[in-house]
C-alpha cells in the first residue's frame, strides 16, 4: 500500500484568518526574548497574588463535594453578585438579566455571537480593547473609530454616532478604557445611550477594570436611564478580585439576550466550573482587606512610570485616570529605532502594539508588578534610545 499524503484540511475563513489576542501574542514574543537571554520584566495588568484562605477554602469545599451547577451560574454566586450590584449600581439586579461566564472574554464572545450576523458591524471608539477577533468570529466587522474631536482621549458622541450605519448592531467599549485609562463621563455615556435607543442599537460596556480608578470617578453604564432596554455590562473577577487563573466573569443584559446567551453557553461549556464559581462567591462575600491596598499601589506605580515617560525624548503618554496601563505614543521611537514593540522588548520591556487597539503609532505598557519590577521599568525606560 502506498502512502498518499493529502493536503491539510482547509479552515473556514473566519477561523483561518483569525488574528491573535494581543496579550497572548506578546506572551510568545516574551518567551522568544527570554530564550535569547533577555531579562524581560514581569509586568502585570492585574495583581498576581497568593489567594487568601477564605477563597482557597471555598474552592477546596467544592472539590470535596462537587455538584453540577445551573447553566446561568451557581445560586450562591448569583446572589452575591446581586448584592454587590445593588451596592455598586444602586439598583436591584433582575435575575433574568444575569449570566455567569468563564471570564469577561467569554462574556464578550457570548454577546457577539448572540447579536451579530455576517455583514453586521459594531462601532468602537478607539483606542479600545481588542474586541476584533471575537467580532470577526461571527463574520461581522469591528469598526474602530477615532472618536476624539481635539486629540484628547475624550469621546465626542457625535463622532461615534456618525460611524454607525444600517448594519450597526451595537456601540462597544471598555470603561475604564483599556488601554488609555480614559473614564467617559456619565453625560457622555448618556448621550451614547440616548442615540442607541433612538436607533434600536445595543450599548456594551466592558467594565473589567472598574476597581482600578485613580482620578475622577467611574460611571457605570448600568446606572443610566435606558440601561434595561439597550445596555449590556460585563465584569471580570480576573481584575476586581485577582482571580485571573480561575476565569470567572459575568454579563448583565436585557432578558431575551441573556436567555439566548445562556443557550449558547450551554452548547459551549454546559456551565462554568463549580470550583471557580465557589471561589468567586467567597471573594465577594468574604473579607475585603486583602484587596483594599491595590488601587493605591497601582496609582503610585502609575505616577512613577508616568514621570519617567513625561521626561523621555522619544516617548509620551497622557496620565491615565484609571486602569493599569500607559498608552505610549511611540512615533518618535519608531522613527529612531524601528518596530517599537521589539525596540522596547530589547530592553526587557513588554508592550502590546497599538494596532490591536485600533490605533497605530502607540503601544500599551502595563505598570503593575512588584516595587523592584517597577523600579527596574523606570530605569530601563530612561535608557531606551539613549546612545550610551
Ligand atoms: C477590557 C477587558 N475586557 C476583557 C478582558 C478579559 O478578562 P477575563 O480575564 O475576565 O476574561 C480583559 C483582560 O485584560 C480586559 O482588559
Amino acid at each position: 500500500m502506498t502512502n498518499v499524503s493529502l493536503p491539510p484540511p482547509s479552515l473556514p475563513e473566519a477561523a483561518g484568518d483569525l488574528d491573535r489576542v494581543g496579550s497572548r501574542e506578546l506572551e510568545d514574543r516574551i518567551a522568544i526574548a527570554r530564550a535569547r537571554g533577555i531579562d524581560v520584566l514581569p509586568l502585570e495588568g492585574s495583581p498576581k497574588l497568593t489567594l487568601p484562605d477564605h477563597i482557597r477554602a471555598a474552592a477546596a469545599a467544592a472539590l470535596e463535594r462537587p455538584a453540577p451547577q445551573p447553566s446561568e451560574g451557581a445560586a450562591d454566586l448569583r446572589a452575591a453578585i446581586a448584592e454587590l450590584w445593588l451596592q455598586e449600581v444602586g439598583r436591584p439586579l433582575q435575575a433574568g438579566s444575569l449570566l455567569v461566564t468563564n471570564g469577561a472574554m467569554h462574556a464578550l464572545n457570548l454577546v457577539f455571537r448572540a447579536i451579530l450576523a455576517p455583514g453586521d458591524n459594531v462601532v468602537i471608539p478607539a483606542p479600545n480593547f481588542f474586541f476584533s477577533g471575537a467580532v470577526a468570529l461571527t463574520g461581522a466587522e469591528a469598526r474602530y473609530v477615532d472618536a476624539s474631536s481635539d486629540g484628547s482621549p475624550g469621546w465626542a458622541p457625535s463622532l461615534v454616532e456618525r460611524a454607525c450605519d444600517a448594519r450597526t448592531r451595537a456601540i462597544v467599549f471598555s470603561n475604564p478604557v483599556n488601554p488609555s485609562g480614559y473614564l467617559p463621563a456619565a453625560e457622555t455615556l448618556e448621550e451614547i445611550v440616548a442615540f442607541a435607543r433612538g436607533r434600536g442599537l445595543l450599548v456594551l460596556s466592558d467594565e473589567s477594570y472598574n476597581r482600578y480608578v485613580y482620578d475622577g470617578s467611574f460611571a457605570t453604564l448600568a446606572a443610566l436611564p435606558g440601561f434595561g432596554e439597550c445596555g449590556i455590562v460585563i465584569r471580570s473577577f480576573s481584575k476586581a478580585y485577582a482571580l485571573a487563573p480561575l476565569r470567572v466573569g459575568f454579563v448583565v443584559a436585557p432578558d431575551a439576550l441573556t436567555r439566548a446567551m445562556t443557550h449558547i453557553l450551554e452548547w459551549e461549556i454546559l456551565y462554568v466550573s463549580e470550583v471557580a464559581q465557589r471561589a468567586a462567591a467567597a471573594a465577594i462575600t468574604g473579607p475585603q482587606d486583602w484587596l483594599q491596598a491595590i488601587p493605591a499601589e497601582y496609582r503610585s506605580r502609575r505616577d512613577r512610570v508616568h514621570a519617567v515617560v513625561a521626561q523621555h525624548p522619544l516617548l509620551s503618554a497622557g496620565k491615565p485616570a484609571a486602569a493599569p496601563f500607559l498608552f505610549l505614543d511611540v512615533e518618535s521611537l519608531q522613527h529612531e529605532l524601528g518596530d517599537p514593540v521589539e525596540a522596547l522588548l530589547a530592553h526587557g520591556i513588554p508592550t502590546v502594539a497599538g494596532r490591536y487597539f485600533g490605533v497605530d503609532g502607540h503601544v500599551r505598557l502595563p505598570f503593575g508588578g512588584s516595587p523592584e519590577t517597577v523600579a527596574a521599568l523606570c530605569n530601563r525606560l530612561a535608557r531606551v534610545g539613549s546612545r550610551q
